[in-house]
């Protein structure tokens, strides 16, 4: 059982109404059941099963986001066991570690962490892990699967309004939410907000492959479950990527083979020849917290 939020954790997150830090008045080192208040406010944020929710006390909603959010925590449960979860996760996994090692000691934050597949590999190893998503059930899927005292803290915020501290994390990867996001620009700022100096980000999403463009799939949708999507190319978001972070490099992966079996997927030297790795099925982007890049622009707004 998830032993709950720990309590060194609560400097890491602010209120979403006015960024007052967040006191903890308890001696707990793990809340299961609690809250926090703010210092500058005084609201007071509940904690149930482990889960810091902040969401409740955000505004509203746009339509778009109250579709995504309603269709994650009605297929949390399954989530999982969706055909090709398991290996698109092992192939991103593979990748994104690639870019964040060594993460040994780290302290991560997984943006729309949803049911903690990511989050939880890289657990053992990390020094902390916090997982963000404003789907709440989500989020209790993923406590469930944490099955002793572990560093790993579970906030469920809309991640596009400013809930961070600043410099609180070594390293932000987000895998597949930025394509649903419609105005990622609050997202990234707030991403760039959070991590330290030289900090890492690294970040998935849907790539517009070439077949999917000869075969005449469009570029922004709905899917079946009601939830919005862009589909980037590398360039598209690297650029993205760069008005926020002043750099970044980004390429597509996962070619779709993934219903092979590992040892068959030579995804390794294929993803590295340039004709064939525009069949990824996604896009990877990197970048890293430089001194010089911009700190204007910092909203709490979410489009
Ligand atoms: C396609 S799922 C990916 C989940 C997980 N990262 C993975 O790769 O399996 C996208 C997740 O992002 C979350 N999400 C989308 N927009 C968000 C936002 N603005 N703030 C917080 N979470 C968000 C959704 O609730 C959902 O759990
Ligand atoms: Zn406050």
């Amino acid at each position: 059982m998830y032993a709950g939020f720990p309590s060194g954790m609560f400097p890491k997150v602010c209120c979403p109404k006015d960024q007052g830090p967040l006191v903890y008045e308890g001696h707990k080192k793990f809340i299961r059941e609690g809250e926090v208040r703010c210092v500058s406010c005084g609201y007071a944020y509940p904690i149930r099963e482990g889960i810091l929710n902040l969401v409740s006390a955000q505004p509203a909603f746009d339509e778009i986001a109250a579709a995504n959010m309603a269709a994650r925590d009605q297929e949390a449960p399954i989530y999982d066991s969706t055909g090709h979860t398991p290996s698109r996760i092992a192939c991103e996994l593979k990748a994104m570690l690639r870019e964040l090692d060594p993460i040994e000691g780290k302290e991560i934050l997984d943006v729309g962490c949803g049911t903690g597949s990511f989050a939880l590999e890289l657990l053992p190893r990390a020094g902390s892990v916090m997982g963000m998503d404003f789907s709440t059930q989500s989020l209790a899927v993923f406590a469930a699967k944490i099955d002793r005292e572990e560093n790993v803290g579970l906030v469920s915020a809309d991640a596009r309004r400013l809930v961070l501290s600043p410099e609180s994390f070594d390293a932000v990867l987000s895998s597949w939410v930025l394509q649903d996001v419609p105005d990622r620009t609050s997202l990234l700022e707030n991403m760039r907000f959070t991590l330290r100096p030289r900090g890492t980000f690294v970040a998935t999403a849907y790539h517009y492959s070439v077949d999917l463009r000869l075969r005449g799939h469009p570029r922004d949708g709905f899917d079946a479950s009601g939830v919005f999507f862009h589909r980037f190319t590398a360039d598209e978001l690297a650029e993205e990527v760069r008005g926020t972070f002043g750099n970044s490099s980004a390429r597509p992966i996962l070619l779709p083979l993934w219903r092979l079996p590992q040892w068959l997927r030579p995804w390794d030297a294929l993803e590295r020849v340039p004709l064939i790795r525009r069949f990824g099925r996604t896009v990877l982007v990197c970048a890293s917290k430089t001194a010089g890049t911009p700190e204007a622009g910092l909203t709490n707004s979410a489009a």
